[in-house]
């Protein structure tokens, strides 16, 4: 397929690894057996010296995250899996689910011996049946087998995993709000610090806990069987190891990857399989749909993608949900069909983006409708602005984002739609904003 080293995906297409007889014929549960004789805070700094980043989008050092959970074993901590998977055009957890279920079980049992949890709960997406299944069947193995339950391995160690199925929201992907669903509560975005403070601190049921993706907690099982400086040779200098992405859209190979961070766009697209059917390309989406798009051009397909490059050319890495369009592709009917989604998605709690939402979603369907306005462009942007920065949630960030990269790149595309008669007055005056003082 390529030279990219298979780090995760090793043994992915072994036949039945799933299983848990087959997934120990091919290294399974050796991390946990090496981890288990591990002092706590070792494993901690195995992953400070891997330079693994939170696989869910943010980015965020594991390790930083995992050390900062209290060091005692006198109140009850947890250990919380994201497998919520909602971000279009992501679809990686739902494979490492289904096809490598006991590397993720295997990862929760090192990372809750590592930060000193008895209970681990593992929230997958609602509408993943098939991943729930699977990862179920996994856990009651590896009951079966001792790797769950009293005393693991005999070490004293007790464990015990919950596999929960979420309701069917994407805003449940939000840790504080997952908290909250787990909890049987609305689920609905908590307080941040320095209101609240952090789930580290106070998070399920009050009680220390960690958030991790899926893949995150995937990752640490290579990271323990190979180490941690070993995994770090892989990789930019601030963007470590390798990353699943899901390669979508127009490329004559759409699957998940596993690709070394800091690779060019230009050769994953190569690794996809180039364009489909080798009609060129018009723009592309880095890391899943509330990341800003990027022009197909030689600029860009020739950008690293790790987070630090993404960042600097006004975009994200993201979930690593890459999707690639070619010319039949329509920029604003896109964006039309991802506000629809946001606005659907959005959980109603503040204002900007409860409100600005369902603007941007009835301005859109506007503009599609032949009835736009040449002022419709700015007060896209400026609903944005209001959006963006100003949300109780970053879901509120992730709907104003892909408008502003829209707008950036293809407002072009926006004109076209806006009737002739309409351009003439190209001249936006601000909507007058209630009680201001001008
Ligand atoms: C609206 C919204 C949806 C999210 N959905 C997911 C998700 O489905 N899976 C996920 O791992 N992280 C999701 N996140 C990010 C999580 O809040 C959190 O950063 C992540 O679970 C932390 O794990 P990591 O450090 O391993 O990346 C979402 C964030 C937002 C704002
Ligand atoms: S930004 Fe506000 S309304 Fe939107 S999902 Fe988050 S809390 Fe809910």
């Amino acid at each position: 397929m390529s030279e990219q080293p298979q780090i995760l995906f090793k043994y992915r297409t072994v036949p039945g690894y799933d299983n848990i007889d087959v997934y120990q014929k091919n290294e399974g549960y050796t991390a946990l057996r090496k981890a288990i004789k591990m002092v706590p805070d070792d494993i901690i700094n195995e992953l400070k010296l891997s330079g693994l980043r939170g696989r869910g989008g943010a980015g965020f050092p594991t390790h930083i995250k995992w050390n900062g959970i209290p060091k005692n074993w006198d109140r009850p901590h947890y250990l919380v899996i994201n497998a919520d998977e909602g971000e279009p055009g992501t679809a990686k957890d739902r494979e490492i689910m289904n096809l490598m279920p006991h590397m993720l079980v295997e990862g929760c049992i090192i990372a809750s011996w590592a930060i000193r949890a008895n209970n681990c709960y593992i929230y997958v997406r609602g509408e993943y049946m098939e991943p729930i299944a699977s990862v179920r069947k996994a856990v009651e193995q590896a009951y079966a087998a001792g790797f769950l339950g009293k005393n693991i391995l005999g070490t004293g160690f007790d464990l015990d995993i919950t596999v929960h199925q979420g309701a069917g929201s994407y805003e449940c992907g939000e840790e504080s709000a997952l908290m909250s669903s787990l909890m049987g509560e609305r689920g609905m975005p908590r307080h941040k610090p320095p209101s609240a403070p952090l789930p580290v601190i106070s998070g399920v049921w009050n009680s220390p806990t960690i958030i991790n993706n899926v893949e995150t907690i995937a990752t640490v099982v290579p990271i323990i069987n190979i180490g941690g400086a070993e995994y770090s040779k892989w990789g930019t200098e601030r963007s470590k190891g390798t990353k699943l992405f899901t390669i979508s859209g127009h490329v004559n190979k759409p699957a998940n990857y596993e690709i070394v961070l800091g690779t060019p766009i230009r050769k994953m697209l190569e690794i996809a399989g180039g364009p489909l059917n080798g009609k060129p390309l018009k723009f592309l989406i880095p890391g899943g749909s509330s990341t800003p798009l990027l022009p197909a051009t030689d600029q860009y397909l020739n950008l690293a993608m790790d987070y630090e490059t993404m960042g600097a050319n006004g975009t994200m890495l993201g979930s690593g949900g890459l999707m690639f369009f070619n010319e039949d592709v329509s920029v604003p009917k896109l964006m039309t069909r991802l506000m629809h989604f946001y606005a659907h998605e959005s959980c109603g709690k503040c204002t900007p983006c409860r409100e600005g939402t369902n603007w941007l979603t009835k301005i859109h369907d506007r503009i599609m409708a032949g009835g736009g306005r040449y002022e419709d462009l700015d007060l896209l942007l400026d609903i944005c602005n209001n959006i963006g920065g100003r949300s109780f949630c970053a879901l509120g960030d992730a709907a104003a984002m892909p408008i502003q990269g829209a707008m950036r790149f293809f407002r072009n595309e926006y004109e076209a739609l806006i009737p002739k008669e309409s351009l003439s007055k190209r001249v936006f005056t601000p909507l007058p904003i209630a009680g201001a003082v001008r």
